[in-house]
């Protein structure tokens, strides 16, 4: 068991660590207790996660003192909506927390998500503690503040920027991951190198089969250097009001799209949905004019070497409509104007956000794929 790494969160006043490691939800009360206001904390998870770790972490904070109980969420993007954020909110209130109750989010994006979001209007405001346990949520979705749930017109349209007091990513977690979601969190991983180092997308490219495989050492660098450059655009751009956060959509208005058209369902998890997205937002660069169309051909396959969906038609038993599809374009929270706005490549490493995008055009590739 060596010393975890640190990614350091540079922001003034909201600063945190990132600690990636293995034997760290073993050791969690070392870490979490020098953050905690007070002895009291609450563990939010789900019913897959809490199952397999919930009562370890509350004995591990038990044995600091800490009293700690857990709340259990189903498992799944169903669970970012009202009725559980309601559920959620009046258990927590019904176990008397107040403004120095610690919540720990002990789960993947979906319990990141709803727990960060409670935790950021509970008494206007608790601290949060994010324990990442899905590939996707350690690369991506705990680190930066966004918090949300779903509304019935779209997805992430319900929530606050909330940064959290630590995050603690344990690659030992990664073990009982299924390998689907293995998967669809290496799609967040592989985006960074699309959009900012053409040195990462090649390390990717070599190394995307052991990242899915488990192997431990390829999954911690995966995750270091995932949270390294995530840090380095939220500490830049934390409220996404400069073009720069919102290069980490990459892909995610065609999956956006896709995930709206299954219903934010099981049909297609959001990693799978990005995936696909950021094939076809590849495409829509080449038919700007910007990269060629090699770029697409060698990240498509790429995931499909890994057993990965890279092409709306791998979603199974989808029956896909372009103008469905396409309509989703303008409800997207980076629609502004009734102009379409996509983040495109102009080259591999180098992403910029495109505004005034040609609906037709948007469309065009959408219609191209099926
Ligand atoms: P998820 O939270 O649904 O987790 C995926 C599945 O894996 C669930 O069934 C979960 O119970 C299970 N699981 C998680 N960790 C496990 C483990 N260690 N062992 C066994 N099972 C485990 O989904 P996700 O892919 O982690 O996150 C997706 C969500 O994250 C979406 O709602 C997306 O919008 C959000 N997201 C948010 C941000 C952000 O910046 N806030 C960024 C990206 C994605
Ligand atoms: N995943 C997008 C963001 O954090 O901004």
């Amino acid at each position: 068991m060596s010393q975890p790494k640190t990614v350091q969160v540079e922001l003034a006043g909201r600063g945190y660590d990132i600690l990636v490691g293995s034997g760290l939800l073993k050791r969690a009360a070392d870490y979490i207790v020098p953050k905690l206001a007070s002895k009291k904390a609450i563990i939010v998870t789900d019913a897959h996660v809490g199952t397999i770790y919930g009562s370890q972490l509350k004995a591990n904070l038990r044995t600091a003192d800490i009293t700690c109980e857990i709340l259990t969420i189903p498992a799944g993007e169903g669970s970012k909506n009202f009725a559980t954020f309601e559920w959620l909110m009046n258990q927590l209130l019904a176990l008397k927390v107040d403004r120095k109750t610690t919540i720990i989010a002990l789960g993947g994006g979906v319990v990141g998500d709803l727990a960060g979001f409670a935790a950021s209007v509970l008494l206007r405001g608790v601290p949060f503690i994010q324990i990442p346990t899905s590939l996707l949520a350690q690369v991506d979705s705990s680190v930066g503040g966004k918090t949300a749930i779903n509304a019935s017109v779209g997805k992430n349209l319900i929530g606050s920027f909330y940064q959290p007091q630590l995050v603690l990513a344990d690659s030992d977690v990664l073990k009982t991951l299924p390998p689907r979601e293995l998967k669809a969190g290496y799609a967040e991983v592989i985006k960074y190198g699309l959009i900012m180092s053409p040195e990462f997308y090649e390390d990717c490219l070599s190394d995307g089969a052991k990242i899915i495989a488990g192997d431990e050492e390829a999954q911690q660098y995966a995750v270091l250097a995932s949270c390294q450059f995530k840090a380095e655009i939220v500490k830049m751009d934390e409220r996404e009001k400069d073009d720069l956060r919102a290069l980490l959509n990459f892909g995610h208005t065609f999956g956006h799209a896709l995930e709206a058209e299954t219903g934010f369902s099981e049909t297609l998890l959001h990693g799978e949905a990005v995936a696909i997205g950021m094939v076809m937002a590849c495409r829509l660069s080449h038919r700007m004019g910007l990269i060629g169309a090699d770029v697409e051909t060698q990240l498509a396959a790429h995931f499909k070497a890994l057993g990965m969906m890279a092409h709306p038609n791998d979603v199974k038993g989808q029956r896909w409509a372009v103008d469905a599809i396409a309509s989703h374009f303008a409800d997207d929270k980076k629609a502004e104007g009734g102009k379409l706005t996509f983040v495109v490549l102009n080259e591999i490493g180098r992403a910029v956000v495109a505004k005034n995008v040609d609906a037709a055009l948007a469309r065009d590739v959408v219609a191209s794929y099926l």
